[in-house]
């Protein structure tokens, strides 16, 4: 990783460089506890992704669940809490496009529309995501919901919301992370430009 992405003017995160540096870090970290929920980041991801892949999605989209939470995986502290989408973000930047790393950056904000758009989304949310909603802003009032869906990519934000929230569930099947490293592998930006 090199040091080249920031979070806000001051704030320096490392960028992956490669799609074999995210495999390995996947790998790496990915045997911590999601957050307060039943199930490891590496199988939250897996997950994810075996949704996004059966709902029929793009192959750009099934890559943005399943890495949807590096930042989690990157992050440290309490920051990480509100600030893990737009670091997941700035750290696929390299590698994928736009295609991948909006829906990452928006999946959080994701949550705050759909609170706000759907009055029984709440109420389906785990007791960890209840709590992280707060930290993350709350609902969205109706001109924030308006403005967040009218976003490039905000559509397929809220689809991968939706096969996060439902993507914690101890012990269940997916395929592998190797093949859904083959399908990013598909989907990836070649960068020839060095900063
Ligand atoms: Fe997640």
């Amino acid at each position: 990783m090199t040091q080249t992405a920031t979070i806000s003017a001051d704030t320096l995160v490392p960028t992956f460089e490669s799609l074999d540096e995210i495999g390995e870090a996947l790998t790496r970290r990915g045997s911590a506890l999601y957050g307060g929920e039943a199930v490891t980041q590496l199988a939250h991801a897996l997950q994810c992704a075996t949704l996004a892949e059966d709902a029929g999605c793009s192959q750009a989209l099934i890559t943005a669940a399943l890495l949807h939470d590096l930042g989690h995986m990157a992050g440290q502290g309490d920051d990480e809490q509100s600030a893990h989408s737009e670091l997941g973000a700035r750290l696929l930047a390299r590698v994928f496009g736009r295609n991948v790393t909006e829906p990452v950056r928006l999946h959080v904000n994701a949550k705050r529309y759909l609170c706000a758009v759907d009055s029984t989304y709440w109420g389906t949310l785990s007791e960890a995501s209840k709590q992280s909603l707060v930290w993350q802003g709350g609902p969205y009032a109706a001109d924030q919901a308006k403005r967040f869906i009218s976003q490039p990519h905000a559509d397929d934000a809220v689809r991968l919301r939706q096969w996060d929230d439902a993507a914690k569930v101890s012990g269940l099947a997916t395929r592998s992370l190797a093949h859904f490293i083959e399908i990013a592998r598909g989907v990836q930006v070649k960068h020839t430009r060095t900063e």
